[in-house]
């Protein structure tokens, strides 16, 4: 048996497979995000660990025996935060999260320094990251002198799970240190934020054993003495392991908290400029591509909130058949990443008019977050990745709708996996079971099979085109207001 734990931005899920790749069981637990001031994000890594617990000893309780078969452990997380920790291993503070936007100076400093597109290969977004710990640096010098180790949040776990500080190199990918094309930590990276290679972890690949399962954990979650951690992998390529996206050609897209679209490459293949995210992938010698949206599901989720009906009722409103675009929706609640590379920026909604309902609206929000993916699908194709169908991933593609608005601004077909999980925490036992038998994984992370196929509609093909063409022309619109 291996046991996949993934760290998500609501949640932690953990699940186990059994050696024919089956899940036979699973538990997770949810945790919030504080959003102390405008742009922040932010959560307690002690937090992390009491969910953890929390849907280990949910395992423990309802699978005891499978837990106790587990050999393998890999992990998977939101990416990009900044864990701080003094040389006691003691949290220095709240761990700022990907999608928190407050160092966007900083993340322009470095940035303007060409050291850090050379050698990461992407641009310093401000949810990187270096340009935290700049910020730190900044705005709370004590913390900063005080910090002797800077952990990804899934690395935070293992250093609860293992007592060891390491990293994979598709999360450590994120942090604008690693070079991404060597797969080594970068020292004038690091030296321009004014730190070195004492405060980062030891890096491994995602398949590759990290450490083992502290016997006292082992012992109080009955299980044994020798249970390896994979070095794992953040939640992206996590993902993409649980997918069988491993070979060039290959891509999905994550409607999650964030959305994602994410294409495997044989090669490195890094073009920053056009704010395409280029990193490692979990398996040695691979890399990935993505285009990142900032908030996918929160758009609905916000609406949701003002409105008092929940997501799957605002959708439910809208029945199966599309609808035309109407009122224009820009997705930008915490910014934007690819392909603007915009902080600064927030959300609209245009073209409204008397006739403009709820459902209206709940229609232009899902058709603003396909019109989101639609730029990084062509943000893809300017640096050579072509996608000419997804596998569909994330908490959002449970709603066909959706899916099918994307496909249909797309104008690619979407497959549905059959019933199963084969998300990150999927994807992060699949790592664990790599490193428990020393397979490099190639011929192990097959796709999942398809249910259903989601073609593009015919019949909006050109209603969604106009309105993707009046969605774009609103963005440098909407710049404009900003000073
Ligand atoms: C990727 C990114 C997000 C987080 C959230 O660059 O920031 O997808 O990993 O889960």
């Amino acid at each position: 048996m291996y046991l996949g734990i993934d760290l998500g931005t609501s949640s932690v899920k953990a699940l186990i497979i059994n050696d024919n790749q089956a899940i036979v069981a699973s538990a997770s637990a949810d945790l919030d995000v504080s959003r102390p001031a405008a742009g922040w994000s932010e959560q307690d890594p002690a937090d992390w660990i009491s969910a953890t617990q929390k849907a280990l000893l949910q395992l423990k309780s309802d699978h005891a025996p499978l837990l106790a078969a587990v050999s393998g452990i890999g992990l998977s997380g939101h990416m990009h935060g900044a864990t701080l920790l003094d040389d006691c291993d003691r949290v220095l503070r709240p761990c700022i999260l990907w999608n928190d936007t407050r160092s966007h100076a900083e993340a322009a400093l470095l940035d303007s320094n060409p050291l850090f597109r050379d050698l990461s290969g992407n641009i310093v977004f401000p949810g990187f990251t270096a340009p935290k710990l700049l910020w730190v640096k900044n705005n709370e010098p004590d913390i900063f002198a005080k910090t002797g180790k800077v952990l990804l949040p899934k690395d935070y776990l293992r250093l609860w799970l293992t007592g060891e500080y390491v990293s994979d190199m598709s999360d450590a990918s994120g942090t604008s240190w690693l070079d991404v094309g060597k797969r080594v930590w970068a020292s004038p990276l690091l030296d321009a934020c004014d730190m070195n290679i004492s405060h980062m972890p030891r890096l491994v690949e995602g398949s590759d054993v990290s450490g083992v399962l502290r016997g006292a954990l082992a012992a109080e979650w009955g299980m044994a003495g020798n249970v390896v951690v994979a070095g794992g992998a953040g939640d992206n390529a996590a993902t993409a392991i649980g997918m069988g996206t491993i070979a060039e050609g290959q891509a999905f897209v994550s409607l999650g908290t964030s959305g994602v679209i994410f294409a495997a490459n044989d090669s490195y293949r890094p073009n920053a400029d056009s704010a395409v995210h280029t990193f490692c992938h979990a398996i040695a010698e691979r890399w990935h591509q993505m285009g990142v949206i900032l908030s996918a599901t929160d758009t609905l989720n916000w609406f949701a909130g003002i409105t008092g009906r929940s997501a799957a009722e605002l959708t439910g409103e809208l029945g199966d058949t599309l609808r035309a675009p109407g009122a224009i929706f820009l997705p930008y609640l915490s910014g934007e990443r690819t392909p603007h590379n915009d902080a600064a920026i927030r959300g609209a909604l245009t073209n409204i008019s008397h006739a403009t309902d709820r459902p209206a609206i709940t229609a232009a929000i899902l058709q603003g977050v396909a019109f989101a993916f639609r730029d990084n699908l062509e943000a893809l194709g300017t640096v050579g990745t072509k996608v000419d169908r997804l596998l569909a991933s994330g908490g959002g593609s449970r709603s066909g709708f959706w899916l099918k608005t994307i496909a249909t601004a797309l104008n690619v077909p979407i497959d549905v996996p059959a019933a199963g999980e084969v998300g990150a925490a999927f994807g992060a036992a699949r790592l664990g079971m790599l490193a428990s038998i020393g397979a490099k994984g190639l011929s192990l992370c097959t796709p999942p099979a398809t249910d259903h196929t989601i073609e593009p509609d015919a019949d909006f093909l050109s209603a969604f085109d106009d309105a993707y063409q009046q969605y774009r022309k609103t963005y440098p619109a909407l710049r404009s207001t900003i000073s």
